[in-house]
């Protein structure tokens, strides 16, 4: 058995596409000087044990339980597949205050990155949808969802930590929702390039207000991320409901 399928080995990571954890090892590997051909046994456990707390960083968190959620989708049950996300589940009472807030926009197609369940509160008939995530099953989810609601819509599965705008056709809106904060630890180098380059005419980005053990943030601010908008010379407006902080970005394009 190989690295990548010792890594994936935990359920956990079971759908998580192998590009997504070949990234992870290459770039252990590479920060830390290491090559595959010559690990010791105690070098791979440190490995193994380094990339899936990454892993779990990245994409673990948010699950409530996926055991019905085939089930759920079947019945159409959208606002019980909505509470299977802990970030979905958090703002079930403030999707009807977001939609009158994207609805003035008239966007005709939406690219939701980092997107978790949230296209299925979101996403609607004459609108073209493009769901992004590193999450194989969740996508899948939402797939069955599109078609069951002949939704103009479409998943792919990409990591965010190589993004490249070429890669996106330009659209009316982008939704970061919760996002950006997981990408990177220390630097904004890749939220900066996701919205200085992203070819959106409105970008809705939002980020978590409540610390991991529920309490409030001091500063739920980003100041960071206020920079990143002055130094793009970006106009924008902040909202918020008691779990998150939203920034409605407009940027100076038109999508063809
Ligand atoms: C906190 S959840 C938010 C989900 C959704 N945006 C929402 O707010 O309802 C973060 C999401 O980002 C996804 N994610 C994490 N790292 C990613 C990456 N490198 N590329 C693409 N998606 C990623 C996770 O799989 C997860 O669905």
């Amino acid at each position: 058995m190989n690295l990548l399928q010792k890594i994936k080995q935990k359920k956990e990571f079971k759908n998580l596409s192998d590009k997504v954890v070949e990234k992870s090892l290459y770039e252990y590997l590479k920060k830390n000087n290491l090559f595959l051909i010559n690990l010791s046994k105690k070098d791979e456990k440190v490995i193994i044990k380094e990339i899936r707390a990454e892993l779990r960083y990245l994409s673990g968190q948010f699950q409530k339980s996926s055991k019905n959620r085939l089930k759920i989708i079947e019945n159409n049950s959208l606002y019980s597949l909505l509470k299977t996300h802990s970030s979905t589940l958090e703002r079930l009472d403030f999707y009807s205050k977001l939609k009158s807030i994207i609805s003035p926009l008239n966007a005709k197609s939406i690219l939701d990155l980092g997107c978790g369940l949230n296209p299925i509160a979101l996403a609607s008939k004459g609108i073209k949808y493009l769901a992004v995530d590193i999450k194989e099953d969740e996508l899948f989810i939402i797939e069955k969802f599109f078609k069951k609601n002949k939704i103009n819509g479409e998943t792919l599965v990409y990591d965010l930590r190589d993004f490249n705008s070429k890669d996106f056709l330009p659209v009316d809106l982008t939704i970061l929702f919760k996002v950006l904060d997981i990408l990177e630890k220390k630097s904004h180098k890749l939220a900066n390039k996701i919205i200085s380059t992203i070819n959106s005419k409105y970008i809705l980005v939002s980020f978590a207000t409540k610390k991991l053990s529920g309490k409030s943030m001091n500063f739920p601010q980003r100041v960071w991320f206020l920079s990143i908008l002055k130094k793009n010379k970006l106009k924008y407006k902040s909202f918020s409901n008691k779990n998150e902080i939203f920034y409605l970005i407009e940027k100076d394009i038109s999508p063809t």
